[in-house]
C-alpha cells in the first residue's frame, strides 16, 4: 500500500498552529521567546499570515514582508516548517473604501461596511484581482524558501453574497446547465403559482422575502454557492500554483459545515484540512462529543482517502461556546491521538500565542498571555508533541474500511428545504450519526463516502435519509447490491430527484422499488410525544418521528408495525436482489434496533474491529494501515479506568513493548499499538 504524505520532504507528523507574528512587531522579545517555546512544545509547524493582508499590502501596491520574512527564516532555523497562508480571509481597510464592490451584500440587499472578515464577494473581478496579486507576490518571495510546506488557502470559505455580480454569475450558471429555460422551468415545477420564468434576469437566488418555495431554485442557490466559492478558490490557488506548482494546497474546512458540498471543493485541493471544536466536557457525556467528532474526522480522510491535517483545534478552551469550559487534564491528548487514529497527519492549533487584544484574546492558545512554559497546557502541548515525535511510522499511513456510511450535501440541502415531514428537523445528521455509533463502540473502521465514490470496494454501505436520488444514482445502487453489496436505507429514500421533483410511480423511486422490493405508500410524521411499537426479533422497539407504510413486494418482512391503523404493515424489511441484499428500515427507532441490526450484519458478513479484545463502554479501537502492519488506536473516552484483554501479543509504536492479555487503561488513556497485518 502506497503511503501519502502530505509534503514527502517532511515526513513526520505537524504539530503546531496558527501564529500571528504580525501582531506583535514592536515585540521582537516575544517573537524571539516564541521560537524558544515551539521548540519546548514540540511544535514544527506554524501556520503564518492567515489574516495579515494589512501588515503585508499596508497601502495599495506597496507591500512591506519583513515580518513575514524573519517569520519563516526564525521558525525554519528552529527546526520547523510552515504553513503559509493567503491572506484573502480578511482585507486591508483601504482595499474596502477604494473598492466597495469587494464587501458582501446580504439578502435585503445591503452592502456590509468594512469589518470582520469572510466578508467579501465570491464573484468581484476586482477582488479576485487583488487577491491573485497578493497570492503571487507571496508565492514568488517564498517559493525557494526551505520553511515552506503547505498552502493554506485563504480561511474557512463560507457564507453567501447577493450582489448584483452574484445575481449575474448564479443566471449564467444556470444558463450553462439547463441550457433553456424551458427545461429550467419543467425540472424546478414553475408552473405552480404561476412563477414560470420567461427571461433569465427573472430569477433571483431563493431569500425569505422573495422565492421560498421553488425547491429546485434553492437546491441549485447552493450548489452554485459551492461552485463560485470553488471558483474563488481555484484562482487563489493558480495564482500560487504557477510559481510552486510542487508545494501542496489545502484550504481549512468546517466538517460537515452547511453552506458548502466540500467534496466540490476536495476535487482541488492536494490535502484536506479541518478545524474542529467539540465541546468536551469532563464527563461521560463525552463520549458522544467523540463519536460526532469521529464521523467528522471520517468524512474528512475519506474525501481523499489519504491523510488529512487537523488545521485547528484548541489546547484548551474556545471563547465563542456559550460555555467556554476548560479541556480536562488529559482530554486534550485524548482528543488528539484520536484524530490520529482517524486518518490525521497533523494536530494543529488555533492558536499557537494568545492574541493581547480583540475578539480572540480569550480564546486558548500553546502560549498564554503569561508568557511561559510553565502552563498546564503548555505542558500539555507539550507532552503531546513528545509522543506524536514517535509515530513516524504512522505518517502517511490508509484507512482500511468495510464499512461506509454515504453523505451527500444535496441530498441534505433538498431534504432540509422539504416542504413536509418534520418541517424544521429532518434529523438527518442525528440519523446518520446513530448508525455510526454503532461502528465506532465496536472499534469498526467506517468511510463516509459520496455518491461518486466506488462503492464497490465496501461490504455494507448504509444510505441513511437518502431522499434525493438521480435515476444514474439509483442505478449505481441497484448495481452496487446486484454485485453482492449489503445496503440499508431508511424512511424518505429516493422520493425525489436530483431536481427535488417527486419520482413517479411509487417510493422508493430511481429504480429502487425492485432492489428493496417494497412499495412506500405513505409516509407518517409522528408528533413529538407519539409513538409507534414495533415488534422485531429483538424484542419489541419504539417508533417515533417517521413510520412509513410499506407493502412488501418481494421483501421478507424483518419487523412489523404493532399499534395504530397500519398495525401489522411492515416496518423493516430484507430483499435479495442478485447477489447481495437490500434492507429497508420504515421507521425511527431510538437506537436499539439499528444498533441490533448492525451488529447482526457485522457477523452476518464477517466485519470485525482490528483489535481483538471486547471493548468496554467508551472504550474503541481505530486503525490504520501501511498495508504490511496494522496501527491500533486503543483509547478510553470514560472517565474511569477500563479494562480491555486481547489474546493478540502487540508491540507498542512508541517503545517496542509487548502488550498480551489483560490491560488496564487510565482514565483518557490511548495506547497505539502495532501488529503484522
Ligand atoms: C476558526 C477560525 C480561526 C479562529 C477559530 C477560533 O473558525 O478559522 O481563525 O477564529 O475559529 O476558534
Amino acid at each position: 500500500m502506497k503511503k501519502s504524505f502530505i509534503n514527502p520532504s517532511f515526513p513526520h507528523l505537524l504539530h503546531g498552529g496558527d501564529y500571528n507574528p504580525d501582531q506583535w512587531q514592536d515585540r521582537p522579545d516575544i517573537l524571539a521567546e516564541d521560537m524558544r517555546l515551539m521548540q519546548l512544545a514540540n511544535c514544527n509547524a506554524l501556520s503564518v499570515g492567515i489574516f495579515a493582508w494589512a501588515s503585508l499590502e499596508p497601502e495599495e501596491g506597496k507591500y512591506d514582508f519583513s515580518f513575514m520574512d524573519k517569520a519563516l527564516d526564525d521558525i525554519y532555523k528552529a527546526g520547523g516548517r510552515v504553513v503559509l497562508a493567503t491572506p484573502s480571509g480578511a482585507r486591508p481597510a483601504w482595499l474596502s473604501m477604494k473598492y466597495p464592490e469587494v464587501l458582501r451584500t446580504n439578502v435585503d440587499g445591503s452592502r456590509n461596511t468594512h469589518g470582520m472578515r469572510h466578508n467579501h464577494c465570491y464573484s468581484s473581478p476586482i477582488y479576485r484581482q487583488k487577491v491573485a496579486e497578493i497570492n503571487r507576490r507571496i508565492a514568488e518571495r517564498y517559493q525557494n524558501h526551505p520553511a515552506l510546506l503547505v498552502w493554506h488557502i485563504s480561511n474557512e470559505y463560507g457564507g453567501k453574497c447577493y450582489c448584483e455580480n452574484c445575481k449575474r454569475a448564479f443566471r449564467a450558471w444556470l444558463q450553462d446547465k439547463y441550457k433553456t429555460l424551458d427545461a429550467l422551468n419543467k425540472a424546478w415545477w414553475t408552473a405552480f403559482w404561476s412563477h414560470t420564468y420567461t427571461a433569465w434576469e427573472q430569477i433571483d437566488p431563493p431569500m425569505d422575502h422573495g422565492e421560498r418555495y421553488t425547491n429546485g431554485l434553492d437546491l441549485d442557490w447552493k450548489r452554485f454557492c459551492t461552485h463560485q466559492t470553488t471558483d474563488f478558490m481555484k484562482a487563489e490557488i493558480r495564482a500560487v500554483k504557477a510559481v510552486t506548482p510542487n508545494v501542496p494546497v489545502t484550504t481549512n474546512m468546517m466538517g460537515f459545515y452547511h453552506g458548502l458540498d466540500y467534496r466540490v471543493l476536495a476535487k482541488e485541493l492536494d490535502v484536506i484540512s479541518n478545524d474542529i471544536y467539540p465541546t468536551w466536557r469532563g464527563t461521560q457525556a463525552d463520549i458522544n462529543t467523540a463519536i460526532d467528532a469521529a464521523f467528522i474526522h471520517d468524512l474528512c480522510r475519506t474525501m481523499k482517502h489519504q491523510p488529512f491535517m487537523l488545521m485547528e483545534s484548541t489546547p484548551s478552551h474556545v471563547n465563542w461556546h456559550e460555555y467556554n469550559k476548560l479541556k480536562r487534564p488529559g482530554a486534550h491528548e485524548l482528543a488528539s491521538l484520536q484524530t490520529i487514529a482517524h486518518g490525521a497527519d497533523t494536530v494543529q492549533y488555533f492558536q499557537f500565542r494568545k492574541s493581547r487584544g480583540a475578539g480572540e484574546q480569550f480564546h486558548g492558545a500553546v502560549i498564554d498571555h503569561e508568557g511561559s512554559e510553565n502552563t498546564r497546557v503548555f505542558k500539555e502541548v507539550a507532552a503531546l508533541g513528545a509522543r506524536m515525535k514517535q509515530l513516524d511510522a504512522i505518517v502517511g499511513t490508509k484507512t482500511a474500511a468495510r464499512v461506509a456510511i454515504l453523505h451527500d450535501w444535496s441530498n441534505r440541502w433538498a431534504l432540509e428545504s422539504a416542504q413536509g415531514f418534520q418541517l424544521k428537523h429532518k434529523k438527518i445528521g442525528t440519523t446518520q450519526r446513530q448508525f455510526y455509533r454503532s461502528f465506532w463502540k465496536r472499534g469498526i473502521n467506517v468511510d463516509v463516502i459520496s455518491p461518486e465514490d466506488n462503492f464497490t470496494r465496501y461490504d455494507l454501505v448504509v444510505a441513511p435519509m437518502l431522499y434525493s436520488v438521480s435515476d444514474a444514482q439509483g442505478q449505481k445502487l441497484a448495481a452496487y447490491v446486484e454485485q453482492g453489496g449489503t445496503l440499508v436505507c431508511t424512511y424518505t429514500t429516493a422520493m425525489v430527484d436530483e431536481t427535488t421533483l417527486a419520482h413517479l410511480g411509487g417510493w422508493p423511486g430511481a429504480g429502487l422499488r425492485r432492489v428493496f422490493g417494497i412499495w412506500n405508500e405513505e409516509i407518517d410524521t409522528l408528533y413529538p410525544d407519539d409513538c409507534n411499537t414495533v415488534q422485531t426479533p429483538f424484542g419489541n422497539v419504539k417508533a417515533v418521528d417517521y413510520c412509513e407504510l410499506l407493502h412488501a413486494e418481494g421483501a421478507e418482512v424483518i419487523a412489523t408495525y404493532a399499534s395504530d391503523f397500519y398495525a401489522g404493515m411492515p416496518a423493516a424489511t430484507v430483499n435479495r436482489y442478485g447477489k447481495g441484499k437490500a434492507y429497508y428500515f420504515a421507521f425511527r427507532d431510538t437506537g436499539d434496533f439499528t444498533d441490533a441490526m448492525m451488529e447482526k450484519l457485522l457477523n452476518d458478513l464477517n466485519i470485525t474491529s482490528d483489535f481483538d479484545g471486547a471493548l468496554p463502554h467508551g472504550v474503541t479501537a481505530h486503525s490504520r494501515t501501511d498495508g504490511e502492519n496494522v496501527f491500533v488506536f486503543l483509547q478510553n473516552f470514560n472517565t474511569e479506568a477500563a479494562n480491555v484483554s486481547t489474546a493478540t501479543a502487540w508491540q507498542t509504536v512508541e517503545n517496542g513493548s509487548t502488550v498480551c492479555g489483560a490491560i488496564t487503561l487510565k482514565p483518557y488513556e490511548t495506547l497505539i499499538l502495532k501488529k503484522e497485518r
